[in-house]
């Protein structure tokens, strides 16, 4: 059986494990998950969970293995305050995955579920690029992978990002708020030399269509 396919048809609530209110129901699948959702919760690949309330774009996966300087973004998500009268609450409305080892990328926009490839509006699914990835959308969810590197299951109403790493070399290369996957989930190793979660996001921000975003 292919790795994909394997559904391990675990309806997980994982709402309910960190005692907020809204319900989600996912289909799990296999391999390293980091998951991005709500105020909004992180849980990085190796299992370390945390909140960050930030108003700005960050990257949550990035390269920083061998031959980069500096960290190469495969997956950015904006966040931005849900509702200004309800403070306190931030959710992720953009999200831009990249090809790594290509200048491609994609955007998915909650709340409408618009979809972007290469900046330009595309809403013919499923869109398959050979040999290098596709986008599958069915409803408010949309799959999007890039081949040998990862999948994304990202509900656009939900505002739920789920990355599944599928990358050979992934361990102990990457960096950003998903962590780095070097198999330890203690806070000081996933803060990756930063000395707190804020200090960490600041060093991970992306390019923001606001650039006086905080
Ligand atoms: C995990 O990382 C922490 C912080 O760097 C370190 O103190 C600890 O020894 C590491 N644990 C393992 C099992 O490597």
């Amino acid at each position: 059986m292919n790795q994909a396919t394997v559904v391990v048809a675990v309806m997980i609530c994982i709402t309910a494990v960190r005692g907020a209110s809204v319900h989600s129901v996912l289909v799990r699948q296999e391999g390293p998950h980091c998951i991005v959702k709500g105020d909004p919760h992180f849980e990085t690949f190796d299992g370390y969970k945390y909140t960050y309330m930030g108003f700005c774009s960050y990257k949550v996966v990035a390269w920083c293995g061998e031959g980069v300087t500096r960290p190469m973004p495969l997956i950015t998500v904006t966040t931005r305050e849900t509702n200004p009268k309800k403070v306190g609450h931030t959710q992720v409305i953009s999200l831009i995955l990249r090809r790594f080892g290509t200048r491609h990328f994609t955007e998915v926009i909650p709340d409408d579920c618009s979809f972007k490839l290469n900046g330009r509006e595309w809403t013919t699914f499923p869109y398959i690029w050979p040999a290098h990835g596709s986008v599958h959308k069915e409803g408010n969810i949309f799959t999007i992978e890039s081949y040998g590197q990862y999948k994304v299951v990202f509900d656009c109403k939900i505002h739920m990002v789920d990355i599944i790493l599928t990358h050979p070399d992934a361990i102990g290369n990457l960096c950003g708020m998903c962590g780095n996957y070097n198999g330890n989930d203690t806070e000081t190793d996933e803060l990756q030399g930063y000395e707190s979660i804020d200090a960490l996001a600041t060093a991970f921000k992306a390019p923001d269509p606001d650039p006086g975003c905080r």
